[in-house]
């Protein structure tokens, strides 16, 4: 039988403890899981592509059947390389679900044999945003509580870094 592989997307810029919960579950009801980042030449981010390769790798290697990767242009267009039938996303609120729902959509019609599935954010983590982490970070804000240890030392040292040039 062919192995069932889902693919977890997203920008993880960086990736949470929000993120890993989701990886964490779908990695116990798939054979093998590929993480990706969306590697977008019109959009710098905080954390260069290949820093969130590596923050991830870190943050997943306790999780033998995960695999982490990163895909440019049509998200369908890489899950049909990797042989991956299912997209897994975190929902973590109401106002997650119009571009969810957008999002499935225009994938659906792109390639109706891939589904996507839904699984709701542990509460705990509910209001975690990359967006938000950077900026707590940002003003020395405490977040080891909603990302992985590696991120919170990855964030000091780039705040530290983008400050000191800064002056
Ligand atoms: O973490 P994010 O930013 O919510 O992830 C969004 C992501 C990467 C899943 C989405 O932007 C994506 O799949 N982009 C690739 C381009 C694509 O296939 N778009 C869907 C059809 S418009």
């Amino acid at each position: 039988m062919s192995k069932k592989i889902a693919v977890v997307p997203g920008s993880f810029d960086p990736i949470t403890k929000g993120h890993l919960d989701i990886i964490q579950r779908s990695s116990e009801l798939f054979d093998e899981i590929h993480v990706s980042v969306l590697n977008n030449s019109k959009k710098t981010g905080f954390f260069t592509i290949e820093e969130r390769l590596a923050l991830i790798e870190e943050a997943v290697q306790h999780l033998p059947n995960v695999k982490v990767d990163y895909f440019s242009g049509l998200l369908v267009n890489y899950c049909e390389r990797v042989g991956a039938k299912q997209i897994v996303r975190g929902l973590r609120a109401v106002s997650d679900f119009e571009y969810e729902m957008q999002l499935t959509s225009m994938n659906k019609k792109l390639n109706d044999d891939i589904e996507t599935l839904y699984m709701m954010t542990n509460n705990q983590y509910s209001f975690i945003s990359s967006s938000m982490v950077k900026e707590v970070a940002k003003y020395g804000g405490d977040v080891s509580s909603i990302v992985p240890k590696n991120v919170e030392h990855a964030l000091k040292e780039k705040y530290k870094y983008i400050l000191s040039s800064d002056n």
